[in-house]
């Protein structure tokens, strides 16, 4: 389903600051002033370098965290500070994560339906065990497993099956917003293909909307409808993929999109991989404002510094 940009967004995140205390003398400024907002049936790709503070925004969304300052919105509801048993409920069972090591966050001790089956469980969301199974088997031929992978474990998966499990628990609830946070770096590069395309699929099939987080901008694009560009806690450029893509405006994104092999292999021996060091850059992501380029298209900088990009 098509990204509705015309209904309010699902998710809306405005000026969230996660910081970590260290110790008395320091802070780590993970996120520090970064918002955008999600469509209904959007795919909105949050890409960056490690460290750059993707997986906090993940976290802090999905509230694993309590957020220094900002404000987060889902489905109209104020999911910052302290939440009502309603809002709480909605936050569980309509907003899912899938993690990027399905080794890890799936339990060895758990048979694979009792893995998918948990948040059904939890959420009373089934009226008799025959349904449950329906349901079960329903989601796992989805992801492209079967009903007779029920009563095995993790261990006798591959990791490409691994993580179809992670998304089958998720997509079972029929979330209104899914955080795939680098749901696809673990995998074996034959592999990451087919699970970004069963994802695609899904999304279309169901509407549902995706934050989609990766350090590889080429995924990023295939997916996205749009792309936040991350970098040391800040959002730096915005847009559609294709604004991003044909105009990037930003130094840092420049530098991410000049990464990119590209696939013609006489192109690919001309491109030059610019390079960006923010201590040498002369930028300074504390001073600025985000500035229009066109369309939904937004560079962050100072007047001066985006009148000089735009040349
Ligand atoms: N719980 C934490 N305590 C202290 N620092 C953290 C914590 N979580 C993340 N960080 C730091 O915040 C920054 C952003 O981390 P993260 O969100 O994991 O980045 P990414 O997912 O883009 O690689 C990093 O410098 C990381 O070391
Ligand atoms: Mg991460």
């Amino acid at each position: 389903m098509a990204a509705n940009y015309n209904a309010e967004p699902i998710l809306k995140v405005e000026n969230l600051k996660q910081h970590f205390k260290v110790n008395r003398n320091f802070t780590v400024k993970a996120v520090d002033g970064v918002s955008f907002e999600i469509y209904p049936g959007e795919i909105y790709g949050l890409v960056g370098e490690s460290g750059s503070g993707k997986s906090t925004i993940g976290r802090s969304i999905i509230r694993l965290y309590e957020p220094t300052d900002g404000k987060i919105t889902f489905k109209g509801m104020d999911i910052t500070g302290k939440m009502s048993r309603e809002t709480k409920e909605t936050l569980r069972t309509k907003m899912m994560m899938i993690f990027q090591d399905p080794m890890a966050s799936l339990n060895p001790r758990k048979t694979i339906g009792d893995i998918i089956g948990e948040g059904l469980d939890i959420h009373h969301m089934y009226p008799n065990k025959i349904e449950k199974q329906v349901m079960i088997n329903r989601i796992l031929q989805k992801v492209g497993l079967s009903a007779d992978h029920c009563n095995r474990y993790p261990h006798q998966f591959s990791g490409g099956q691994r993580q179809r499990v992670g998304i089958a628990r998720a997509l079972i609830m029929n979330p209104d917003l899914v955080i795939a946070d680098e749901c696809i770096s673990a995998l074996d590069v034959s592999i990451q293909a087919q699970v970004v395309n069963l994802l695609k699929d899904i999304q279309e099939e169901t509407g549902s909307s995706y934050l989609f987080i990766a350090h590889d901008l080429s995924m990023v694009k295939y997916i996205s409808d749009r792309i936040g560009v991350l970098h040391l806690g800040h959002m730096l450029e915005t847009g559609t993929t294709e604004e991003i893509f044909a105009r990037p405006v930003h130094p840092y994104t420049k530098s991410l999109i000049s990464a990119i092999p590209l696939p013609n292999p006489e192109l690919e021996r001309k491109r030059v991989a610019v390079s960006y060091d923010y201590a040498k850059s002369g930028l300074d992501y504390n001073v600025g404002s985000n500035h229009l380029v066109e369309g939904t298209h937004y560079v962050f900088g100072t007047d001066e510094q985006v009148a000089e990009w735009l040349k």
